[in-house]
């Protein structure tokens, strides 16, 4: 299975030119499932109530989860990007998932991430599994990596693979990453943006690439540079993931012991 991510910097307000960019930059894509960053068409520092209403986009029927649907349905493939989305009255910083048949699923963020409290509303669907065909997959946004339960959630709900839109500015997450994968011996696909924000005064977001594949025994299969756009690939053998033997005698899930956890 050939999954991959585009890591780019989107122009802060300007959906339009964002969504056509980067949809002309994958016209001819071969591969079965990408991600794209967090809040892939919008940018990432809204300085205002106002700028997220504005930027905000319905599922399924907003330009963003349309063309990437027209786009899935001519590459035959997958697709989880990131977008703010108004929902009855509410905000939610969102991914969708899109295939070849159309429109398929939506999480919402749950653990919002620094101002991001002030603009959005928490994730209210929980953690979603999708099976897409060649494995189950879900979907983690950005500073959801720093909750081992959001990963362990999705990895007992039969996840192969993480797809993780992303707006990174910590420095630790591409190392976490491998933990993450490592204690739930699945796969993921970390989708990070580039380039630097500094909004209506605030203090400037440089967000640090480093977009990346790991395996579900914790290889870093690929990790993108902190500065460069990057359109990457990686094959990968995702039904790995449903073996969780670590060695004879231990299997990874059936081990754990949840009585002694609270
Ligand atoms: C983040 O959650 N965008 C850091």
């Amino acid at each position: 299975m050939k999954v991959g991510f585009y890591q780019y910097a989107p122009h802060f307000g300007d959906i339009q030119r964002n969504v056509d960019e980067v949809v002309s930059r994958l016209e001819s894509i071969d591969g079965d499932l990408l991600v794209l960053p967090e809040l892939a068409m919008s940018g990432y520092q809204f300085s205002s109530a106002e700028e997220v209403a504005n930027l905000a986009e319905s599922v399924p029927d907003g330009l963003t989860t349309r063309r990437l649907v027209e786009l899935a349905k001519q590459r035959h493939c997958y697709i989880v990007a990131g977008l703010p989305e108004h929902h009855a009255g509410k905000f939610y910083n969102s991914a969708v998932l899109v295939g070849p048949l159309g429109f398929i699923g939506l999480y919402r963020k749950v653990h919002l991430f620094f101002e991001e409290t002030l603009f959005f509303s928490p994730g209210d669907l929980g953690f979603q599994v999708w099976d897409i065909g060649q494995c189950h997959i879900g979907v983690l946004i950005c500073f959801d990596w720093y909750y081992p339960e959001a990963a362990r959630t999705l990895a007992l709900k039969g996840a192969d693979v993480l797809c993780h839109p992303s707006n990174l500015v910590l420095p630790h997450c591409p190392d976490a990453m491998v933990t993450r994968c490592l204690e739930n011996r699945v796969f993921s696909i970390t989708a990070n943006r580039i380039g630097e924000e500094a909004r209506s005064g605030k203090s400037p977001l440089r967000f640090i690439g480093k977009s990346e594949i790991i395996s579900s025994t914790g290889t870093i299969l690929h990790r993108a540079a902190d500065d460069q756009s990057e359109l990457t690939f990686v094959d990968i053998e995702p039904l790995q993931a449903r073996d969780k033997r670590i060695n004879p005698y231990n299997d990874l899930l059936q081990d754990r012991r949840p009585q002694n956890y609270a």
